[in-house]
């Protein structure tokens, strides 16, 4: 039976982090402020939106939200966006995704300064992470850095497989991975003999967007496997990318869905904002 990785318990130890870090920087007269934009009325994008404030007022953000109906015009989001890069007490902006068809993201998320970038997603944070520059990381993928490390694991010189190319998973991920000096495949949907490439993996991060789609035959024996799918089964009843109650028998230690990946998330979220300030 493996490890259960605690995502909750760690993001709440580095929530605890920041609240301090935060104290000390209103001591030296820095306040830390957030600036939160929703775009239309998308159930799921206002729980996380909301759970971005509540993790902001716990650890001492100040969080500003913008909350916009679902007509608002491209031009009045930048519009918004360039006054929010001059504000200098908003350190943070973040534009909740996915957005209304008629609207660019790609647009919106390049407008943000990438001085406020604390998603991580506009192509100069992406071109820093790339080229081994300081910059702003998506949370996600930090997040599983700091959850294998702080599990206590080592990432130097293990062969790590992720699956999946997103622009906001995959592919930062694998950079990551190569930063801590491991050995990096990635794969994805087109992918041949995938059980075969999963199973060299020291450490398997699934980013597949497939529910449980990860099963036993795609694990090696003792293997660490962090699960950033979310999915709802039939029964309404919460699942990832991975199989998790064939996995944990086969793996040393594996995220769970909920109380993973996701809550790190938000803390890495809150720590670019830290780090934006003190910029
Ligand atoms: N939608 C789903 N996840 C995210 C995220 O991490 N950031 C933003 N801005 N939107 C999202």
């Amino acid at each position: 039976m493996s490890r259960r990785i605690d995502g909750k318990a760690i993001a709440a130890q580095i929530k605890d982090e920041l609240k301090e870090e935060v104290l000390r920087l209103k001591g030296s007269g820095v306040t830390v402020g957030l600036a939160v934009i929703l775009v239309g009325e998308d159930t799921a994008s206002a729980i996380y939106v909301n759970n971005k404030k509540k993790a902001c007022e716990y650890v001492g953000i100040e969080s500003v939200s913008y909350e916009l109906p679902a007509d608002t015009s491209q031009e009045d989001l930048l519009a918004l966006i360039g006054r929010l890069n001059q504000e200098e007490k908003i350190n943070g902006i973040l534009v909740q995704l996915p957005l209304p068809e008629h609207i660019d993201e790609e647009a919106v998320i390049t407008a943000i300064s990438p001085d406020k970038d604390v998603d991580g997603f506009h192509t100069e944070s992406a071109g820093r992470l790339l080229v081994g520059k300081e910059g702003f990381l998506p949370c996600t993928p930090a997040g599983i850095i700091q959850l294998i490390r702080r599990s206590g694991f080592s990432i130097e010189g293990k062969e790590c497989v992720v699956v999946g190319r997103s622009n906001i998973v995959g592919k930062p991920m694998a950079l990551l991975l190569l930063r801590e000096n491991a050995t990096v495949t990635v794969a994805h949907s087109k992918t041949e003999n995938l059980q075969q490439v999963t199973s060299r993996a020291d450490i398997l991060v699934a980013a597949v967007g497939k529910p449980k789609f990860i099963t036993a035959d795609y694990v090696k024996e003792g293997a660490v496997v962090i699960d950033v799918g979310i999915h709802r089964t039939a029964g309404r009843k919460m699942c990832g990318d991975v199989d998790f109650e064939e996995v944990q028998k086969k793996a040393a230690a594996i995220t769970p869905v909920p109380g993973g990946v996701g809550p790190m998330t938000i803390a890495m979220l809150l720590a670019n904002c830290v780090e934006a300030a003190k910029r």
